[in-house]
């Protein structure tokens, strides 16, 4: 499996999540296995050029996350191609346009999803920046914006003529946001007609569903939601597709991996503004992670609750600790 001239270990990878997929998270599925390319959250264009601090953040790294693909957002040819040259430049292996956020502060600038709408200058942005750069420009689309707009698989081949290395389609319109399902036979479509590799996106919970997706003629699954509450899914769709059983994983595991993303989080470096907020920062992490993680879970009802009123890192370490491995281990 491989994206221009980047070698994927596994066709399964972390799909990009604002606000969830920061680079510890991505540390720590990768170390799980099964993770063929991580993907960052979404980094705007604009505050790339400007060297705008906070957006730099985002698209940070580590060496153990490759390959790695940096996502930008942004609607103006010349400014994505710039910041194509940034990202080429911060050494990430990948570019990735988000053709797919519908939230209208991106999609109102002529950004994310918005981009579909106007699909020739969509693809005259793919154009500037494939020849910005060498390394591959990926495109990640929905469906289309609205059920009467589903035009994946004409801009796909646009995108495609335009130069892009691959394509991720969710199968999603803008419209639906995150409401109903994700339409495969329109993700196999797309990957029918193209000769780039297709990554489909969307639905998949459980590591069987990855591998049933896989049978619909795409080249790699990326896995969002599915991840947040259950980071062994690609590992475990790997052992699936390699024949065996699908690992099992314990409480105690799950429990720790919380315990080590907090631990990750602390250790990011923080600049002395934020220093003070450090420890608030993790615990608001912790929450928007525990909203996810606890779906599924016997009694995860409570632990989102507790997750949500521990205001303390020793708390809440203590609620995990409870929770997973009924061990309070306390420090304080
Ligand atoms: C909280 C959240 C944030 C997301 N942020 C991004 C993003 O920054 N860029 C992007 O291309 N897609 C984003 N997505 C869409 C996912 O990458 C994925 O395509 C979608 O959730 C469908 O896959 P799933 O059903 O496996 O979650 C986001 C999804 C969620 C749930």
């Amino acid at each position: 499996m491989q994206i221009g001239k980047v070698k994927l270990p596994s066709p399964f990878a972390i799909a990009p999540m604002a606000g969830m997929t920061d680079t510890a998270f991505r540390r720590l599925v990768k170390r799980h296995g099964g993770c063929g390319l991580v993907v960052t959250e979404m980094v705007s264009s604009e505050g790339l050029v400007r060297g705008i601090d906070r957006t730099l953040e985002y698209a940070e790294y580590t060496e153990e996350e490759r390959p790695i693909a940096i996502q930008i957002f942004g609607g103006d040819p010349e400014k994505m191609a710039a910041a194509a040259q940034i990202v080429e430049g911060m050494g990430a292996d990948i570019v990735d346009v988000n053709m797919g956020c519908p939230v209208p502060k991106i999609a109102k600038h002529n950004a994310g999803c918005s981009l579909m709408r106007e699909p020739e200058h969509a693809a005259s942005v793919i154009a500037a920046m494939t020849k910005a750069v060498k390394i591959p420009v990926t495109v990640k689309m929905r469906a289309g914006w609205s059920e009467e707009e589903r035009n994946a698989p004409r801009l796909a081949r646009m995108v495609e003529d335009a130069g892009a290395a691959a394509v991720t389609v969710h199968g999603r319109t803008a419209a639906q946001s995150y409401s109903g399902s994700a339409d495969w036979s329109l993700v196999a479509e797309v990957a029918e007609h193209l000769s780039i590799p297709v990554f489909g996106s969307g639905d998949c919970l459980e590591p069987q569903d990855v591998i049933d997706r896989m049978r619909m003629g795409v080249e790699g699954v990326l896995v969002g939601r599915g991840v947040l509450r259950n980071p062994w899914i690609l590992a475990q769709a790997v052992d699936l597709s390699a024949g065996r059983e699908a690992r099992p994983v314990t409480l105690a595991e799950r429990g720790q991996f919380l315990l080590d993303y907090i631990e990750l989080l602390l250790a990011e470096r923080v600049d002395e503004a934020r220093a003070a907020s450090h420890d608030r920062w993790v615990i608001n992490k912790i929450r928007a992670l525990g909203s996810w993680y606890t779906k599924g879970l016997e009694n995860g009802s409570h632990l989102r609750t507790a997750i949500n009123a521990a205001e303390s890192l020793p708390h809440l370490r203590d609620v995990v600790s409870q929770f997973f491995l009924s061990v309070p281990i306390s420090i304080e």
